[in-house]
């Protein structure tokens, strides 16, 4: 069954040519995106990244390329027309076909592009879901809570994890503090048994699935503070994960080739994988 994507009000084939030379998100990544997890044929938390990708459109001044409702149809109609249970839903926008000059357009209409992809579900097997990652220099630019289509440093560092047979690479800044993985949250637990993320500012998005666990960490009894990660807390954290909307909770085991704490899935990363489980999948999949 050949894929198909919604392109600036039609479905077309995915290997089809349908973007015109002149867009600006192939000219300048001048767009936004957002990704949106599907379990059971359904959107997860759809209304949180629709409320992100709302607030991306209006930090670059993107105007929004259709209604809530017609946007809801359009997504439908992508899940329906790829038959995709499990997966996830991609939604790109760009600031449209314009001849090139840097600043904006007067007359472009945002263009946009929606795709889904199956995968692989809620992880059960959060052992078999854990991963290694690297230290990487965070080489992105000053505004990193707009999810822009912009990912050049994220796919040079998620490369160099791969390279060192790692999955993710977790960013650094200049001073030493982490910032967040190249596609996802980062959280720890520290030498004092805390469990950390850095709070929000423009160095990092605000990621939806850290929102909607700290949601769920409102019902636990585990000791959080919302502080930002050293470089050196990080490597003697009893416990790394990461959270995304495509990794969901996925502890990190090694760390630079060394192993993370006792070098496995650790007790907190279960318990905020069981309650994410509750809020995004339900009771019944328990
Ligand atoms: C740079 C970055 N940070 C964080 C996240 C996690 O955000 P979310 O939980 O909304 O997927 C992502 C997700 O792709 C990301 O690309």
């Amino acid at each position: 069954m050949s894929r198909i994507a919604y392109v600036d009000g039609r479905y077309v084939p995915l290997g089809e040519p349908a973007i015109a030379i002149q867009d600006r998100g192939y000219q300048f990544a001048d767009g936004v995106y957002e990704v949106i997890p599907v379990l059971g044929g359904r959107l997860v938390d759809a209304p949180r990244h629709l409320r992100r990708l709302e607030r991306s459109l209006g930090e670059l001044r993107i105007p929004a390329p259709l209604s809530g409702g017609a946007l809801s149809v359009v997504m439908a109609e992508v899940l329906r027309r790829n038959r995709v249970r499990d997966g996830l839903l991609y939604l790109q926008i760009s600031r449209g076909v314009a001849r090139r000059e840097h600043p904006f357009p007067a007359r472009a209409r945002p263009v946009l592009v929606v795709t889904a992809r199956p995968g692989p579900g809620f992880p059960e097997d959060l052992d078999a879901w854990a991963v290694a990652a690297i230290t990487h220099p965070d080489q992105r630019w000053a505004r990193c809570d707009i999810k822009s289509i912009a990912l050049l440093p994220n796919v040079l560092a998620r490369q160099a994890a791969r390279e060192a047979g790692a999955y993710e690479a977790i960013l650094l800044d200049g001073a030493g503090m982490v910032t967040e993985g190249a596609a996802s949250t980062v959280w720890v637990v520290d030498a004092a048994g805390v469990l950390r993320t850095r709070p929000l500012d423009w160095a990092i998005l605000p990621g939806c699935t850290r929102e909607a666990l700290l949601a769920c960490l409102a019902e636990s009894n585990l000791a959080f503070a919302e502080r930002a990660v050293s470089v050196e807390e990080l490597r003697t954290a009893r416990e790394i994960f990461l959270t995304s909307a495509t990794s969901y909770v996925r502890p990190v085991i090694r760390l630079d080739g060394a192993p993370v704490g006792e070098g496995k899935v650790g007790p907190v990363a279960r318990a905020l994988h069981a309650l994410l489980r509750r809020a995004l999948v339900g009771e019944e999949a328990g």
